[in-house]
């Protein structure tokens, strides 16, 4: 496993208390914790070297322009992207996923196409595509999950046709931890001559991920997940694919020449890029890859399996506890989200809180999923390279401690023997 004792010292924010206990962070599929390297970065930004990129001709400017391109190439390197060209930078993979239904959608996807998702999406990889398929006339088609949480990929090859004209598929779940078979994607995808899409939010930050391999023509992550500032997201694609497509948003830095009546567009990946980026966010991100690179992503994945094994194992061992998706470690990222009785997760969640643990609870922005389990959310620990055995020791005496608690108030009826709170139950509209 990874040296946590060292490296838990880069993270100035892991040495605080949470109510008089050490902070147990264990909500890293929401946002990873940042290494005091991408801190500095940033502020070294501001401190010394401010300045607008792609304009000025004046020193700070050029940079600026510098090190902010120097980390569209990191990005490019860190997952085999077909050039450093391809990598547009966003504010989020959210935004990754609206450009490309926006700006690919718009113009490939006519009225009875078909867009194949799966019942595992993220909100943001399902909305974007209900919206264009109800302006287009588009269909849209799911692969289902099954009760193990994994893709039933019999509906993969079910649901294929040549009408079929996109595939937006997650790498892994980040409700469940669930690593999907891309390569058996893009196989489906390249078949019908359709694009495959894949949302690698969860994927980047913790597993070896090589675009050549996957086979994607679209690739999407975020920098907060991985260590580095929030407010930066990369969309990757072929710049064949991308030259073809219209822009975006419309602005300075995307336009060639401007008329007062028409304008031509910059070249890829500034044509998607209007208006100042965040620049600063963008240079820290690349520390924040930096500092990824040096512990090498094969002992990243190597460390988060170990922890998510050993957190299967002993969280197996609570009465009444049900974890949700694959029970093998191999076959999931560093994410376990589980239900303890009847008790509703976000009380969990605030009892869990009560003892310096950070987790999310609730649908995780993924309802039709919880729908499809029958219920309304759950608990979800996940992990990052500084999360250590110990801390997974703490959360499952706190989880101990929860189930005495909530069996004090009415014997039986939430922790133990209990089904799992189901989608009608009281609270199921928070969050
Ligand atoms: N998408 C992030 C999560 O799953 C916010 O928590």
């Amino acid at each position: 496993m990874l040296d946590t004792e060292k490296l838990r010292k880069d993270f100035p924010i892991l040495s605080r208390t949470v109510r008089g206990k050490p902070l147990v962070y264990l909500d890293n599929a929401a946002t990873s914790q940042k290494p005091k390297a991408v801190i500095d970065a940033l502020s070294n930004y501001y401190l010394n070297q401010n300045a607008n990129i792609h304009r000025g001709i004046h020193t700070l400017s050029e940079e600026a322009t510098q090190a902010f391109e120097e980390v569209r190439k990191k990005v490019a390197k860190f997952v085999h992207a077909p050039s450093a060209q391809s990598v547009i930078f966003t504010r989020n993979t959210t935004e990754s996923i609206n450009l490309v239904a926006y700006a690919w959608g718009r113009k490939n996807i006519q009225a009875g196409d078909e867009i194949l998702l799966t019942g595992m999406e993220h909100h943001a990889n399902l909305v974007p595509w209900q919206i264009l398929a109800q302006e287009k006339g588009a269909v849209l088609k799911f692969v289902s999950v099954t009760e193990a949480g994994t893709l039933n990929l019999e509906d993969l090859d079910k649901n294929l046709s040549k009408k079929t004209k996109l595939i937006s598929v997650t790498h892994v779940s980040n409700a469940l931890g669930t690593i999907n078979p891309i390569r058996r994607f893009a196989q489906a995808a390249r078949s019908v001559g359709a694009v495959l899409f894949v949302d690698a939010a969860q994927s980047v930050p913790h597993i070896p991920v090589d675009m050549r391999v996957l086979g994607c023509d679209f690739l999407a992550f975020s920098s907060h997940k991985m260590l580095g500032p929030t407010g930066i997201g990369v969309l990757i694609a072929h710049e064949d694919l991308l030259d073809k497509m219209p822009p975006f948003l419309a602005g300075g830095d995307m336009i060639r020449e401007v008329w007062l009546e028409k304008a031509t567009w910059n070249d890829v990946p500034y044509k998607f890029e209007a208006g100042t980026p965040d620049i600063g966010g963008v240079i820290a991100f690349g520390a924040a890859i930096d500092y990824l690179q040096n512990l090498g992503m094969d002992n990243v994945r190597a460390h988060e399996q170990e922890l998510v094994a050993y957190a299967l194992a002993e969280l197996s061992k609570i009465q009444g506890l049900k974890i949700y998706g694959p029970l093998d470690a191999a076959q999931r990222s560093g994410v376990v989200s589980f239900n303890l009785g009847a008790i509703h997760p976000h009380d969990l969640g605030t009892v869990l809180d009560e003892d310096g643990i950070a987790v999310r609870a609730g649908h995780h922005c993924c309802q039709p999923l919880m729908r499809g389990f029958g219920i309304s959310g759950t608990t979800r620990a996940s992990f990052n390279i500084y999360n250590t055995k110990e801390e997974v020791d703490k959360l499952v005496k706190s989880l101990e401690r929860a189930k005495m608690l909530f069996d004090a108030c009415a014997p039986g009826a939430f922790s133990t023997g209990s089904s799992s709170p189901k989608e009608t139950s009281q609270k199921s509209s928070r969050k």
